[in-house]
């Protein structure tokens, strides 16, 4: 259904979801850490004008960690301090100079007592911080999940098969019983981290402003069942890496969850690290192709300045874009087959590796070789599900090229390329 008479069948403007689709932008992190100023900042925000990622779509550049002052409140007032060395303006004063640009902005705090870098973080004072944001004029939170209190520790554990080589293995994807382990049919939104991210849920829709509200907790607590009541993202897995055993591992986890995911209701496989660390172009691409097609927001982590021209087309890709803002299907893609393993198997290295997903312009079909070597994947038509016989295909994404439907009615593309058949 177009989300024109979706919005209607929910009575109009959502302000608690606020990201009918799933978000475009960039964000400090994964680009500079806790080393931020405002120099780097709208360095940043005017590349995404000139390098036309503005354009493509991208609307949303958010600040990470360490933008306060790390050693308390205002004594007075009782409000986080924007650090006056990195902030000269003030969040105050970068925010009105995104938004001369026609971007957005975006903000960082945790629903602890610190943010995961010990910086003054929310829990407890959500209305204070809610309200100084957007007197800032704050387009989007991202909600962190450090410092919690003893006081607010659940007594369950939670199940997220992440980090493989640190805790796994996991047993296709399932963590094992432990004392903790809830009762079977326990409800997560009666536990305290649902509270936690409430109270930051609640505090942002008593202002008179539009604020995103992007949960970062990881996964835990099943985010993915309850995150769509208090917000329009949230973090299904711990951090990426620039690396592609990391991007492998998440895109694995992934693979398991597309039901949660739809118009308003975003899993996040984190931030892109194209441009970063060690990732090949055949990596960097199939990384963006597949957070894509899974439909996670879609937030750059790189220097942009720095950007080989390349790599930023990458970033622009229409094929995959459109997939990823199409108004008339939410749902993302999902794994028709695995390949090098059984359908349905957990394995960190060798996620699924053919996808598919509807889409106004068609569908769109991923193949990935998963293996460390050059090695060929053949899409058979018949394989995919919904695709009528005679239509047109298009391959790889990347090129744009359009050509006929060939070998056993599929189409073949080599280790690291992407096809799309619309
Ligand atoms: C992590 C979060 C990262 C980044 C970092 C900042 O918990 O997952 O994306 O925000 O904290 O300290």
């Amino acid at each position: 259904m177009p989300w024109s008479k979706v919005l209607a069948a929910r009575g109009g403007a959502n302000l608690l979801h606020p990201a009918i689709l799933p978000a475009l932008g960039w964000n400090s992190w994964n680009a500079f850490y806790c080393d931020i100023t405002e120099d780097k900042i709208m360095t940043a925000a005017k590349q995404v004008v000139s390098l036309g990622l503005k354009d493509a779509g991208y609307n949303y550049i958010n600040v990470d960690d360490c933008w306060a002052v790390k050693d308390g409140r205002d004594k007075v007032t009782g409000k986080i301090i924007p650090d006056p060395v990195k902030f000269p303006t003030g969040i105050r004063g970068l925010a009105d100079k995104i938004h001369g640009l026609g971007l957005k902005v975006g903000i960082y705090s945790s629903a602890g007592t610190k943010t995961c870098a010990g910086y003054p973080a929310s829990l407890d004072k959500e209305g204070l911080d809610a309200a100084t944001f957007a007197s800032w004029g704050i387009d989007y939170l991202k909600y962190d999940n450090c410092y919690v209190p003893d006081n607010w520790q659940d007594p369950y554990d939670f199940c997220v098969p992440d980090d493989y080589r640190a805790y796994g293995p996991y047993h296709n994807g399932t963590c094992g019983q432990s004392a903790r382990t809830p009762p079977s049919g326990y409800n997560w939104t009666t536990s305290l981290e649902y509270k936690r991210y409430k109270q930051m849920s609640d505090a942002l829709l008593a202002q008179n402003r539009t604020i995103l509200y992007s949960l970062c907790n990881w996964g835990h607590a099943a985010v993915e069942e309850w995150g769509h009541q208090l917000g329009s993202s949230w973090r299904m897995t711990g951090d990426i890496s620039p690396q592609w055993w990391r991007v492998s591992e998440i895109l694995n986890q992934m693979s398991f969850k597309s039901a949660y995911a739809d118009f308003w209701e975003h899993n996040d496989a984190d931030m892109l690290h194209i441009g970063n660390g060690n990732l090949t172009m055949e990596e960097s691409r199939s990384h963006f192709a597949f957070w894509a097609a899974i439909k996670s927001p879609l937030i750059i982590g790189t220097a942009l300045d720095r950007l080989a021209a390349e790599k930023v087309a990458i970033l622009k890709n229409a094929h995959l874009l459109a997939f990823h803002q199409d108004n008339e299907f939410g749902k993302p893609a999902q794994p028709y087959k695995w390949g090098v393993n059984a359908d349905w198997t957990f394995d960190a290295d060798r996620p699924a590796e053919y996808w598919s997903g509807e889409s106004k312009n068609g569908f769109l079909v991923l193949a990935l070789n998963t293996l460390q070597q050059k090695s060929q994947r053949t899409i058979v038509f018949q394989e995919v599900p919904g695709l009528v016989k005679g239509q047109k295909a298009e391959v790889p994404a990347f090129e744009g090229r359009s050509v006929p439907p060939r070998h056993n009615n599929g189409v073949r593309c080599s280790g690291g390329e992407t096809a799309a058949s619309p």
